[in-house]
C-alpha cells in the first residue's frame, strides 16, 4: 500500500501548552514545523488548568526560586531530580514575564502587577509560612496561555495538522528516531510525516481511571507509541489524586478555591484538614489532602445520603471574590453539581487528575534511556515534554499550579535543544523500508477482526480495574490480583473489534488506537506500584506505610516488550546549590 509522506524540520505531536511552547522557539527560528493534534489546538487539555503557573514573583508575598525548588523538592517526596527541579524553578519568572510579553492576561494586583493566590505545598523561608506564588488569570490561567501561545504560533507559521492522531514513532536499525505514523482522523488516512526531530508532547493519561478530571482525549498516546518503541515508562506508579474532583461527575475544582479561603468540611461540620495537616491544612500537598478525604470518608465521616464525599466551603468568600477569581468555578459548580456555590458548598472527591510519570527525558527534554550511564545516552531524534515526559521534576507528588510551568519552562528548553540539534545534524535521516509497516498491521488487525470484544467494554473492564485495585490507597492483595486482573484486559485488548463498520466509520478507530495506548499505562502504572514495597507522596501502600529511602529512593522503569522493570538512582544534586536530602515530610 502506497503511503503518502511528508518532510519537516520537526514534528510536534500535542498542541497543549507544551507543544505549543516547542513549537513557537522552532518556528521563529525559521523550522518547518508541523503540530499533529487530535483536537483543534485550543481544546487541548492545558485550557482545563484553572489556578496557576508557580513563580516567585514575590508580587504578594516575599519570595524566591530557590524557597520554591525546597517546597517542589519536599512535595516530590524527594523522588524528583533536583537538577532538573532547580532548572525549572530558576527558569520560572522569566517564563512567566515572557508570557506576559507574550500577551497572557493575567489578573493584575491594584499596583499593576501580576495576580498571585497561594497554593498547597508553597512556603517562604524552606517551609515556614504560607507562600503566595500562583500566577493566576481568574481560574482559567490555562485557557489564556493557550490561546496566547496558539495566536503566537499563528503568526510564526507553524503548520496544524487538526483533528490528526500520532500512531506509531518511526526508529531506524540504530534506534534513532526519524517521524511519525500519522492518521488523519476526518479520513482515514494514514500518513508517515518523516523529521529530523520528533517531539512528543501528548499530555497525560488520566483516562485510565473512570473517575478523572481528564479529557476524553487523555489517553497517553505519547507514552503508548514510546512503549511500543522500546522506550521505557518511567514512575508510572505515581498518580496524583486531585481532592477536588466534583463528585461522582470528576469534574476538577481547583485548588484555588482552598487558596482564595476555600476549606474542606466532613459531615460533623468539621475542618478535618486541621487534624491531618496543623500548619498548612487545606493547602498541604494534594497526596496528604486526598488521603485524609480518603478516611474520613472510610471512617463514615463522609457527607450526602451515601457518605461518600466531602463539602468545599466557599460562600464565606463572598459573591465578589467568586464572581471576580472564582467565575469558572461557580459555573462548574452549577453545571456539574447543580448547586451555586455563593450560597452552598461544591460536594467533592479525589479524583484522579495527573500522571507523575512518563517518558524519561533529560532537562533539555531529550529522552533517554537509561543505561545508567552519566549523562545518559539520548534517543537521537527523539524529545518530549509536558506531563507525558518524566524529567523528573514532580517525582511522587506534583505541587499545584508547577504543571503550567513545567510545560513552559521546558516546551522552551526543548526547542532551544532542538534547534542546537539540527544544526549539527541538518538532514534527514533515510527512512527504512518499513517505517509504516507495524502500524499498518495494527490498523489491519482492528479492521478485520473478527468476534472480538466491544472496544466500549473492554475500555470500561480497563477503567474498573484501575479504579479498584490502584486507587488512593494500595493494598498488597488488591495489587497482586491488579496485576493479574489488567493482564487479562491486554488480552481482551488485543481481540477488540470494531462492531458494525458500516455506521461508526473511524470514531471506533480511534477509540480502539486510544485504548491500545490506555493499557500501555495501566499495565506499567499496575506493575510498577506492584513492585514499590513503600509509601512514598501520591503512592499510599497499606501494607509498607513509610517512605523507604534505604531501599526505594530510585526511579521506576517499567519496559512494556517483557513487562520487565528496572530501577535508576534520583539525582540528589542539583545544578549549583547544596542538595535537601530527604527528610521527613510534615505540612
Ligand atoms: O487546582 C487546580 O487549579 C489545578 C492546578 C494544577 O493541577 O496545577
Amino acid at each position: 500500500m502506497a503511503i503518502t509522506k511528508r518532510k519537516f524540520d520537526v514534528v510536534i505531536v500535542g498542541s497543549g501548552g507544551a507543544g505549543m511552547r516547542a513549537a513557537l522557539q522552532l518556528s521563529e527560528a525559521g523550522l518547518k514545523v508541523a503540530v499533529l493534534s487530535k483536537v483543534f489546538p485550543t481544546r487541548s487539555h492545558t485550557v482545563s488548568a484553572q489556578g496557576g503557573i508557580a513563580a516567585a514573583l514575590g508580587n504578594v508575598t516575599e519570595d524566591n526560586w530557590h524557597w520554591h525548588m525546597y517546597d517542589t523538592v519536599k512535595g516530590s517526596d524527594y523522588l524528583g531530580d533536583q537538577d532538573a527541579i532547580e532548572f525549572m524553578c530558576r527558569q520560572a519568572n522569566e517564563v512567566v514575564y515572557e508570557l506576559e510579553h507574550f500577551g497572557m492576561p493575567f489578573d493584575r494586583l491594584d499596583n499593576g502587577k501580576i495576580y498571585q493566590r497561594p497554593f498547597g505545598g508553597q512556603s517562604q523561608n524552606f517551609g515556614g509560612a504560607q507562600a503566595t506564588r500562583s500566577c493566576a488569570s481568574a481560574d482559567r490561567t490555562g485557557h489564556a496561555m493557550l490561546h496566547t501561545l496558539y495566536q503566537r504560533n499563528v503568526s510564526a507559521n507553524t503548520q496544524f495538522f487538526i483533528e490528526w492522531m500520532g500512531l506509531d514513532l518511526i526508529r531506524d536499525q540504530q534506534g534513532d528516531v526519524l517521524g511519525v505514523t500519522a492518521l488523519e482522523m476526518e479520513t482515514g488516512e494514514i500518513m508517515i510525516l518523516q523529521a529530523k526531530a520528533t517531539l512528543f508532547a501528548t499530555g497525560g493519561g488520566g483516562r485510565i481511571f473512570q473517575a478523572s478530571t481528564n479529557a476524553f482525549i487523555n489517553t497517553g498516546d505519547g507514552l503508548g507509541m514510546a512503549a511500543r518503541a522500546d522506550i521505557p515508562l518511567q514512575d508510572m506508579e505515581f498518580w496524583q489524586f486531585h481532592p477536588t474532583g466534583v463528585h461522582s461527575v470528576g469534574v476538577l475544582i481547583s485548588e484555588a478555591v482552598r487558596g482564595e479561603g476555600g476549606y474542606l468540611l466532613n459531615t460533623n461540620g468539621e475542618r478535618f484538614m486541621e487534624r491531618y495537616a496543623p500548619n498548612a491544612k487545606d493547602l498541604a500537598s494534594r497526596d496528604v489532602v486526598s488521603r485524609a478525604m480518603t478516611i474520613e470518608i472510610k471512617e463514615g465521616r463522609g457527607c450526602g445520603k451515601n457518605a461518600d464525599h466531602l463539602l468545599l466551603k466557599l460562600d464565606h468568600l463572598g459573591s465578589d471574590v467568586i464572581l471576580s477569581k472564582l467565575p469558572g468555578i461557580r459555573e462548574l459548580a452549577r453545571k456539574f453539581a447543580r448547586i451555586d456555590p455563593i450560597n452552598e458548598p461544591i460536594p467533592v472527591v479525589p479524583t484522579a487528575h495527573y500522571m507523575m510519570g512518563g517518558i524519561p527525558t533529560n532537562r533539555h527534554s531529550q529522552v533517554v534511556m537509561p543505561y545508567k550511564t552519566s549523562p545518559e545516552e539520548v534517543v537521537t531524534g527523539f524529545y518530549a515534554v509536558g506531563e507525558c515526559a518524566c524529567v523528573s521534576v514532580h517525582g511522587a507528588n506534583r505541587l499545584g499550579t508547577n504543571s503550567l510551568l513545567d510545560i513552559v519552562v521546558f516546551g522552551r528548553s526543548a526547542g532551544i535543544q532542538i534547534i542546537k540539534d539540527l544544526k549539527k545534524n541538518p538532514h534527514h535521516k533515510p527512512l527504512p523500508q518499513d517505517a509504516a509497516d507495524k502500524t499498518l498491521a495494527r490498523i489491519s488487525r482492528l479492521d478485520n477482526q473478527k468476534n472480538g470484544e466491544s472496544i466500549a467494554s473492554v475500555g470500561h473492564e480497563l477503567h474498573k480495574t484501575m479504579d479498584n485495585y490502584c486507587g488512593v490507597f494500595r493494598f498488597a492483595d488488591t495489587l497482586a490480583q491488579g496485576v493479574t486482573k489488567i493482564n487479562q484486559v491486554a488480552e481482551q485488548v488485543s481481540n477488540t473489534e470494531i462492531k458494525d463498520k458500516s455506521k461508526v466509520f473511524n470514531t471506533a478507530r480511534i477509540e480502539a488506537l486510544e485504548l491500545e495506548n490506555l493499557i500501555e499505562l495501566a499495565m506499567a502504572t499496575m506493575i510498577s506500584a506492584e513492585a514499590r514495597n513503600e509509601s512514598r507522596g501520591a503512592h499510599a501502600r497499606d501494607d509498607f506505610p513509610e517512605r523507604d529511602d534505604n531501599n526505594w529512593l530510585k526511579h521506576t522503569l517499567f519496559f512494556s516488550k517483557d513487562k520487565r522493570l528496572d530501577y535508576k538512582p534520583v539525582r540528589l544534586k542539583p545544578l549549583t546549590v547544596a542538595s535537601f536530602p530527604p527528610k521527613p515530610r510534615t505540612y
